[in-house]
């Protein structure tokens, strides 16, 4: 890399790519955990150095709870990176959160079980302190730069982490709603706390791409929905990703 590089974008459903990232390197790497899910794409976004991960694999080949967190963290703590975008589609609870809207969430709640979620093991006891899990300054960037790029965006929100694979039921979103969700994703657990484990500065920049399980209008389906709205959703994303860079 012709400067060093410190900030990474790792790119979900709909991001499998960074279009406009003019790739300097691809850099395959391991680490303790195995194979991160895609090989760093080193590069220029803007003229500005960045790094590249595709969360689900480029083409698409890990569904939420096969992706190698572990890995994928680890790999960009051992490059450099300080501060990591996480780019997430999620499907919108607040009535605000429609799809193709965007939202920088301030927490998370953790639905998830069975993931390998923590760098902690015997003899290396972390107990990371998750009270704000998102970095505040990260989020702050992501907001001004939405307002620059004059693409609305909810700043705050609690974004729900479901297991996955499957959708979620109406009761179950029901749920969420009563218990403060706004918006419901499978990814955010346990990447932001790998993330806080290595002291990286990390942030996610939500865009729904549904309405969350029956509260869509009747008679909408949610792949339908994802379908419809996932390129306008990810072409306001890519407008943030550039003011922010
Ligand atoms: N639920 C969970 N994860 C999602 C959804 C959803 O409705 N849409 C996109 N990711």
């Amino acid at each position: 890399m012709p400067t060093e590089v410190t900030t990474a974008v790792i790119g979900g459903t709909g991001l499998t790519q960074l279009e406009g990232l003019t790739l300097v390197e691809d850099r395959t790497v391991e680490t303790p955990y195995g194979p991160p899910s895609s090989p760093l794409h080193l590069g220029l976004y803007v003229g500005r150095p960045v790094v590249f991960l595709a969360r689900h694999g480029q083409d698409h080949r890990y569904p939420p709870h096969l992706v190698n967190y572990r890995a994928n963290i680890w790999a960009l703590h051992q490059l450099g990176i300080r501060r990591v975008i996480a780019v997430a589609a999620v499907g919108g609870i607040h009535a605000e959160l429609g799809p193709a809207a965007l939202a920088v969430p301030d927490q998370i709640i953790d639905y998830t079980w069975g993931r390998a979620h923590t760098f902690s093991e015997e003899g290396r006891v972390l107990h990371a302190d998750c009270t704000e899990p998102y970095d505040g300054a990260l989020r702050d960037a992501l907001i001004a730069a939405a307002a620059r790029a004059q693409v609305a965006v909810m700043p705050n929100g609690i974004y729900a982490v479901m297991q996955g694979p499957r959708l979620e039921t109406a009761a179950e979103i029901r749920k969420l709603r009563a218990e403060g969700c706004t918006m419901v994703g499978m990814t955010a657990m346990p990447e932001a706390a790998l993330a806080r484990e290595l002291g990286l500065a990390y942030a996610t920049l939500a865009v729904s791409v549904n309405w969350a399980a029956g509260l869509g209008p009747a008679g909408s389906d949610i792949h339908g929905d994802i379908a419809a709205s996932l390129s306008a959703g990810m072409d306001k994303v890519r407008a943030v990703l550039r003011e922010v860079l």
